[in-house]
C-alpha cells in the first residue's frame, strides 16, 4: 500500500515529531474577577475553581501564575456602586485601577490586559447609555468607552480590549490614547463577539446581566459568519491590534475564516459557559480530562494566536 497513515503513529515521539499543532502555556491569558473589600478570596459558584478575589488577596493568584508560567491575564471589575453611565468603570482609583497598580507591584512582567466595557458598572447592565427609551446610543458611549481606556492606561495597563461591541469604538479608543501620550498601547478588539448564552456563568459571576431585553442590538447574530469578516475589517481599519473571537468552540469557522483573511494576531475566547460545560462532564466524569487539552488545541488549530481561558492555570501546569 502506497498511503499508511498509521507508519507516522507508531510511538509518542513519532507523533510529537509530526504534530502539527503545539499548544505553549505564553499563548494563555488568565481571566480575573476583582472585587472590593478586603481579604476576599471566593469561589465562583457558576466558575468552579476560579475565585473572586480583594484587591489585597491578589498576591495569592499572582503566585499561581508565577508558578505555573502564566505570563498574562485580562482583569474584570465588579464594582459595588452602579450608576446609569458606569462612572466607577472610570473612576482613576476604581478597582480594576487599584488591581492593575497592585499587580504591577507584585509581578511587574505581567501583561495585564483590561476588559473596557460598561456593563459591569451601569446599574441596568447594558455595556453603553441609554436614551430615554432604553435604547444603547453608540456615539456617546463612545466618549465613555474611550475616557475608560484612558483611566486604564494611566494606570498602567499594557493593554486595552474593548468588548462592549459599539460602532467605531477601536478609532474612538485609538484618538484617546494617542491624546494621552499612550500611542504604543496596542487595542485587543473584541471583534466578533457573538450575542451568545455562553456568558451565562460570567454574568452570574460579575453581576452584568442586563436588567431588561438583551445585547441583540450590538453583540452579533450567530447565525451570521461572513459578517464577522465586515466586523474585523471595521476594527483593523480603525487602528485594532489584535482581533478577537468570541466565544471559540461554536465558532471555530469564523476563527478561521479570519485567520486565512487577515494577518493579524488573533485571539479566541473561550468563554465561561465553555469552561463551565467541560469542568462539569470532567468532574461528573462523563469525558477524560483530556477533553480540556483538546478543546484548546482544536481552537489554535482553527488559527488563533492565542486564548483567553478559565483554564489557564491547569493547563499551563501541564505543558
Ligand atoms: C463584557 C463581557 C462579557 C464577557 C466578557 N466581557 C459578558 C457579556 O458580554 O455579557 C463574557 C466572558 C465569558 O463568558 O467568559 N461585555
Ligand atoms: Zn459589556
Amino acid at each position: 500500500m502506497f498511503y499508511r497513515g498509521r507508519r507516522l503513529r507508531t510511538s509518542a515521539n513519532m507523533r510529537l515529531l509530526v504534530e502539527e499543532t503545539k499548544l505553549h502555556k505564553e499563548e494563555l491569558i488568565y481571566p480575573i474577577f476583582v472585587v472590593e473589600g478586603k481579604g476576599i478570596k471566593s469561589e465562583i459558584s457558576s466558575l468552579k475553581n476560579c475565585y473572586h478575589y480583594s484587591v489585597d488577596m491578589l498576591y495569592d493568584v499572582v503566585n499561581e501564575m508565577k508558578r505555573v508560567g502564566i505570563i498574562s491575564c485580562i482583569l474584570f471589575g465588579i464594582p459595588n456602586e452602579k450608576d446609569a453611565c458606569g462612572s466607577e468603570a472610570y473612576n482613576d482609583n476604581g478597582i480594576v485601577q487599584q488591581a492593575v497598580r497592585e499587580l504591577k507591584g507584585l509581578y511587574p512582567e505581567l501583561l495585564i490586559i483590561g476588559d473596557v466595557c460598561m456593563c459591569e458598572y451601569t446599574d441596568h447592565g447594558h455595556c453603553g447609555i441609554l436614551d430615554a427609551n432604553g435604547v444603547v446610543q453608540n456615539d456617546v458611549t463612545l466618549e465613555y468607552l474611550a475616557k475608560i481606556a484612558v483611566s486604564y492606561a494611566k494606570a498602567g495597563i499594557d493593554m486595552v480590549a474593548p468588548s462592549d461591541m459599539m460602532d467605531g469604538r477601536v478609532l474612538a479608543i485609538r484618538q484617546a490614547l494617542d491624546d494621552a501620550g499612550y500611542y504604543n498601547l496596542p487595542i485587543m478588539s473584541y471583534s466578533a463577539k457573538f450575542a451568545s448564552s455562553y456568558y451565562g456563568p460570567f454574568r452570574a459571576a460579575a453581576n452584568s446581566a442586563p436588567s431588561f431585553g438583551d445585547r441583540k442590538s450590538y453583540q452579533m447574530d450567530w447565525h451570521n459568519g461572513k459578517e464577522a469578516l465586515r466586523e474585523v475589517a471595521a476594527d483593523i481599519n480603525e487602528g485594532a491590534d489584535i482581533l478577537m473571537v468570541k466565544p471559540a468552540m461554536a465558532y471555530l469557522d469564523v476563527i478561521k475564516e479570519v485567520s486565512l483573511n487577515f494577518n493579524c494576531p488573533i485571539c479566541a475566547y473561550q468563554v465561561s459557559g465553555e469552561y463551565a460545560m467541560l469542568k462539569m462532564a470532567v468532574e461528573q466524569g462523563i469525558m477524560n480530562e483530556g477533553v480540556i487539552m483538546e478543546s484548546l488545541v482544536a481552537i489554535k488549530r482553527a488559527g488563533a494566536n492565542m486564548i483567553i481561558t478559565y483554564f489557564a492555570l491547569e493547563i499551563a501546569e501541564r505543558l
